[in-house]
């Protein structure tokens, strides 16, 4: 008697058994538990009924979506980026969203790192040549990159990863300049020892820096923000880096400046129309491909994991969610 009393939860993803245990203190549990993802029917059937979803950033939440799961009170996504959420649908429909924003900044902040010294200093074409049994020993000008001491790393979002990422900078003797952002032209960043970043237009970023690195959301104004157009602002010897998302670079202009030389090299791990990668990409050994791993360690997927049912728990319970998206429903 007292289970069927419980709000039910669709899980869409295997999560960590921790969290699924947390989540099973307070709901009974459905959880998608095959590989992949679930249809979009399947995504749908499975969440009428249900007091709550714990989505991924994959999963599609839009108007007809929640048209069609009243009594939904929120959708928890494991995710800090929130594109697959129509937020002002939820809110028009009393749907509380939550996403998992702090936990995961430094597994993102590290790997951006990853991707920049991937890139410059030419990893992966490095490790392809050893595993094909290519090598022939140490040769002086063999597979020669770019020292990054005493050059300019361009932040575009200085948000908690920008950041996160400018806090490691002094490490490797770079300088930070970051997207100033226009409505908000006063702001002050500052870095660790409390001096200022210098905050530039987008035009200036990309004409001064040496590695360019993308930290923004996916919105309306950031979608293909990097285009052939911007990207023939920088420099032919600089380097572009996305850990945002796909869709914030064209990837076919990428294509293009790298068959161009119109930059030195890209470091991407995000893709416009993922799984699927540009097939020119591809063949270019001055682009470090890696398959959306931003997050993927397992102290932060368990911590963001934990943190979308901790969201769930509190909202199922009546109270304040921990991490609401901004400009979400609140009761
Ligand atoms: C996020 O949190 O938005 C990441 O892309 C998922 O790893």
């Amino acid at each position: 008697m007292a289970s069927s009393a419980r709000p039910r939860v669709f899980v869409s993803r295997r999560l960590f058994q921790e969290t699924l245990d947390l989540l099973a203190e307070h709901a009974d549990l459905d959880v998608f538990d095959r590989s992949g993802s679930p249809s979009s029917e399947e995504l749908l059937e499975r969440t009428k009924g249900c007091s709550a979803l714990v989505a991924q950033g994959t999963d599609r939440v839009d108007a007809a979506f929640l048209d069609q799961v009243r009594g939904l009170k929120i959708v928890a996504n494991v995710a800090v980026g929130y594109n697959n959420i129509d937020i002002d649908a939820a809110r028009q429909r009393k749907v509380i969203t939550t996403n998992t924003p702090d936990v995961l900044d430094e597994a993102c902040a590290v790997l951006t790192w990853g991707l920049i010294l991937g890139v410059t200093r030419r990893l992966g074409e490095g490790e392809r040549i050893l595993r094909a049994g290519q090598w022939k020993g140490f040769q002086l000008d063999f597979l020669l990159g770019m020292d990054l001491v005493g050059k300019t790393l361009g932040i575009i979002g200085m948000g908690r990863i920008g950041q996160a990422v400018a806090a490691k900078a002094d490490a490797f003797g770079m300088r930070v300049v970051y997207l100033r952002s226009p409505r908000r032209a006063d702001e002050k960043i500052t870095g660790p020892g409390g001096v200022p970043y210098e905050g530039l237009a987008l035009e200036e970023l990309l004409q001064r820096s040496d590695i360019v690195t993308l930290h923004v959301p996916l919105t309306t104004e950031t979608r293909h923000m990097i285009n052939t157009t911007s990207i023939r602002l920088m420099k032919p010897t600089a380097y572009l880096v996305n850990m945002a998302r796909g869709p914030v670079v064209e990837e076919a202009s990428v294509v293009s400046a790298l068959e161009n030389g119109w930059i030195a090299g890209a470091a991407l791990d995000v893709y416009e129309l993922e799984p699927v990668v540009h097939p020119g990409l591809l063949k270019f050994d001055n682009a470090f491909l890696i398959p959306h791993l931003g997050s993927a360690t397992r102290e932060t997927r368990t911590a963001m994991c934990n943190l979308a049912a901790r969201n769930v728990i509190e909202v199922l319970a009546g109270r304040a969610p921990v991490t609401p998206i901004p400009g979400s429903y609140l009761p």
